[in-house]
């Protein structure tokens, strides 16, 4: 396996794995994605592919919808998949085209709505807002109230699609009038937050000019492919839908083998947008994520035939359980490749013939060894039936020292490249 890792692959340190460039970008700037990987990857994808107008591309893990919505913006048709509610929500709207010369009475409708002011249901609601014995709050009362009027004014827009986007507006005025963003795998309250006083005008002032950039991204960069976001667990949809029949070319990035939890991480989003509305509600969306956590009661997997590099790792990791940071590591990891091989099984039987796929990882540390999620998924794609072509290196990211890895001090990154072909 280890030969076909290419440390000189062409894409190395361009940028490829991550969504700095999308902060500028028609239609990807609407909201900052920032566990996506860049649009210039999935163009370099459907480059080398070859892929031809009417063929389709799809992403299993869509996040974000870098994947449908650069297919889409260059007239390709795409099917994403997502199980998250908030971001299937974001990933669509993302591809929406509206008739903008209607924005105008709804802008100043909603601006008059906020203006009246809605007591907001999340106003008391765990740290949504300030209370008696809390230190920190996500949210200001006004933020909060003049987000929760917007919202229902949104209820009442006619035309499906403009609805959507004026409340992805609001929900990312609210993020941005939040007093904590998001850094890696926590909330961080902003330096100064109880001094910004983020309220009603500034809530007002930033979504503006949200819906400013819409009608600007809508008109110059119109969608003229047929392209639509699955909600829900790929483990699921990818054996159901027959849509997604015959795809040339999939690029996507599963969730990494590191812990991190994308329900939690999306918690203020989820509740802000009524996706979910209760403690037990996230827990339950939290069963239907690949299991690459340690944050729920999961099944126990039950195959383990993952190749010997895979094997080496777990005895490893079962020798020193003592250094490890939680004991459903072991669980979490074996449960982890057999999602993988499940889905590239899956995805096998629905490509075409001489599809590819483009699957994004990075490595990960337990117990002191650097575990080669890479080259572990490429012996399990060929379990799968896939050829794989090769692991390019996309780059190596400089890791934080830990108490139980601290000799691991970089992860490799890589796009495992598969093809149905020989
Ligand atoms: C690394 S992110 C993908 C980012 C994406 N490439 C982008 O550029 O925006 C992984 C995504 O997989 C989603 N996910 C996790 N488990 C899933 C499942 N079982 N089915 C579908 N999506 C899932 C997560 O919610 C997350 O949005």
């Amino acid at each position: 396996m280890i030969e076909k890792l290419n440390d000189n692959f062409s894409l190395k340190n361009g940028g490829y794995s991550n969504s700095e460039d999308t902060t500028t970008l028609p239609r990807h700037r609407w909201y900052y994605y920032k566990e996506g990987f860049s649009p210039n990857l999935v163009e370099k994808a459907i480059e080398h592919v070859g892929v031809k107008k009417g063929e389709l591309i799809i992403d299993p893990f869509n996040g974000g919808g870098t994947t449908t919505l650069t297919s889409s913006l260059l007239g390709h048709n795409s099917i994403g998949i997502e199980v998250n509610p908030f971001t299937s929500f974001l990933s669509d709207a993302k591809i929406k085209n509206a008739d903008i010369s209607k924005f105008k009475n709804i802008e100043s409708d909603l601006l008059q709505f906020i203006e009246r002011s809605a007591k907001s249901p999340l106003l008391g609601y765990s740290t949504f807002s300030e209370k008696e014995n809390l230190k920190k709050w996500l949210f200001n009362d006004s933020v909060l109230n003049s987000f929760e009027a917007g919202w229902q004014y949104s209820n009442s827009i006619p035309s499906y699609d403009i609805r959507k986007l004026i409340k992805l507006a609001l929900i990312s005025s609210a993020m941005k009038n939040g007093n904590a963003k998001r850094d890696g795998k926590c909330l961080r309250y902003r330096n100064n937050w109880d001094k910004n006083s983020f309220n009603k005008d500034t809530f007002n002032e930033t979504l503006v000019n949200s819906i400013s950039i819409i009608k600007d991204d809508i008109q110059s960069n119109p969608i003229q492919s047929r392209s639509k976001i699955l909600k829900g667990d790929c483990r699921i949809v990818l054996e159901s839908s027959d849509e997604l029949k015959n795809f040339k070319l999939c690029v996507t990035s599963p969730p990494y083998l590191n812990t991190f939890d994308y329900t939690d991480i999306y918690r203020p989003e989820l509740f802000l947008g009524k996706f979910i509305q209760t403690s037990q509600k996230l827990y339950d969306l939290r069963l239907e994520t690949v299991r690459s956590h340690v944050q729920a009661k999961w099944n126990m997997p039950i195959m383990n035939d993952f190749g010997l590099l895979y094997e080496q790792t777990i005895k490893h990791i079962n020798e020193n359980k003592e250094n490890l940071m939680h004991k459903n590591i072991p669980f979490m990891i074996q449960a982890y490749f057999e999602d993988m091989l499940n889905i590239l099984k899956m995805l096998k039987a629905k490509a075409a013939k001489d599809a590819q796929v483009w699957f994004v990882v990075s490595n990960s540390a337990y117990a002191g060894l650097e575990i080669p999620v890479d080259l572990i998924i490429g012996d399990i794609a060929s379990k799968a039936g896939w050829y794989l072509k090769e692991i390019g290196v996309l780059r190596y990211v400089k890791k934080r020292k830990t108490k139980y890895s601290p000799n691991v001090t970089e992860l490799r990154e890589s796009v495992i490249i598969l093809s149905a072909l020989k």
